[in-house]
């Protein structure tokens, strides 16, 4: 079985996903980071040199072939499910998981970590809200389909994982 982790950047994923993984024994797929292995490269170099497309169809590219693996958790990026008709794929090959916090709280965790995200690198923590608030907007309804919904508003990662459980 694979268990997907989906949401926003600075949503946690990456955090619970490993934590998901060692507890129940599952190895632990980070997509962003088995594309800059398979690709050598840092996800804001492919950005710079081949822009958003260019790394979108990278990441659909890994995203299939991980598909194919057998008990793992794997944590997507917060624009996977987006893309092409990813989230089909995805709820078709695993079950998934939105991990759906609040705005307020995921600015706030986003103000100091822009600078690896290229989306949001540029902005200014004033401009982040309204960014995130309408980028939310437009990514909400793919998030919605995946199998589970995790709401998160204060809890800590380790409550996260309970409810995931
Ligand atoms: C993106 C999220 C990032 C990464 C890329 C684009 C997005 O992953 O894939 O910068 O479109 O939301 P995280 O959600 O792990 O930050």
């Amino acid at each position: 079985m694979i268990i997907s982790l989906i949401g926003y950047m600075g949503s946690g994923k990456t955090t619970t996903g490993k934590d998901l993984a060692k507890a129940i024994g599952y190895e632990f797929v980070d997509l962003d980071e088995f594309i800059e292995q398979k690709y050598q490269t840092k996800i804001p170099e492919i950005f710079a040199a081949e822009g958003e497309l260019g790394f979108r169809k990278k990441e659909r590219e890994a995203l299939h072939e991980i598909l194919t693996n057998t008990n793992i958790v794997l944590s997507l990026g917060g624009g996977t499910p987006v893309y092409y008709n990813n989230m089909e794929e995805i709820t078709k090959n695993s079950v998934s998981f939105f991990i759906r916090v609040q705005l307020p709280q995921l600015v706030k965790r986003l103000e100091n970590k822009k600078e690896t995200r290229p989306l949001i690198a540029h902005l200014t923590n004033d401009e982040l809200t309204e960014f995130v608030a309408k980028h939310l907007f437009e990514r909400n309804q793919y998030y919605e389909k995946a199998k589970y919904t995790i709401n998160v508003s204060n809890q800590s990662t380790l409550q996260v994982l309970d409810q995931i459980m």
